[in-house]
């Protein structure tokens, strides 16, 4: 699966164990940044990534700061990402299979390595359930919909 990553600097750390996770995995991973430890603003991130997802360049994208909080924000202002922040693998696991969510976020500062790796591992192998969810996903891009035209 192609998959688009970033972080902050304060989610640099957790990125790259994720990633780690994800090439072991074979997935087609694609690193927008942040590559070192200098201070960035996540919104430049998030963007990227959210931009990858919204024009099809990847199916799905993740994104870490120290809070995951930013990240999320910022992402779900673009059409047709749905960015779910999630601590555990239930909430990751659950955010594909009724959400269809095609972006992960988490905070560095939030959780462990070894969980981070865990959730995103979660997420990028659940599947969408589609059926009663179906309508509920609409919703979300009639409700965008809407916004765009006020
Ligand atoms: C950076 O200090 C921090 O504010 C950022 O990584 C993130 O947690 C914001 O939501």
């Amino acid at each position: 699966m192609r998959i688009a990553i970033a972080s902050d600097h304060a989610g640099l750390a957790l990125k790259k164990e994720i990633s780690e996770g994800l090439v072991a995995l074979q997935h087609d991973l694609q690193d927008l940044g942040t590559y070192d430890n200098s201070s960035v603003d996540y919104p430049d991130f998030a963007s990227q990534v959210a931009r990858a997802v919204r024009d099809g360049q990847v199916e799905l994208g993740v994104l870490v700061c120290g809070t995951g909080i930013g990240m999320s924000i910022v992402a779900n202002k673009y059409r047709g990402v749905r960015a779910a922040l999630c601590t555990t693998e239930f909430e990751a696991r659950m955010s594909r299979a009724h959400n269809d969510a095609n972006v992960l976020c988490m905070g560095e500062r939030v959780i462990g390595p070894g969980l981070g790796r865990a959730i995103a591992e979660a997420f990028v192998s659940t599947a969408f359930e589609g059926g009663r969810h179906q309508k509920r996903v609409q919703k979300i891009a009639d409700a965008e919909a809407e916004n765009s035209r006020s």
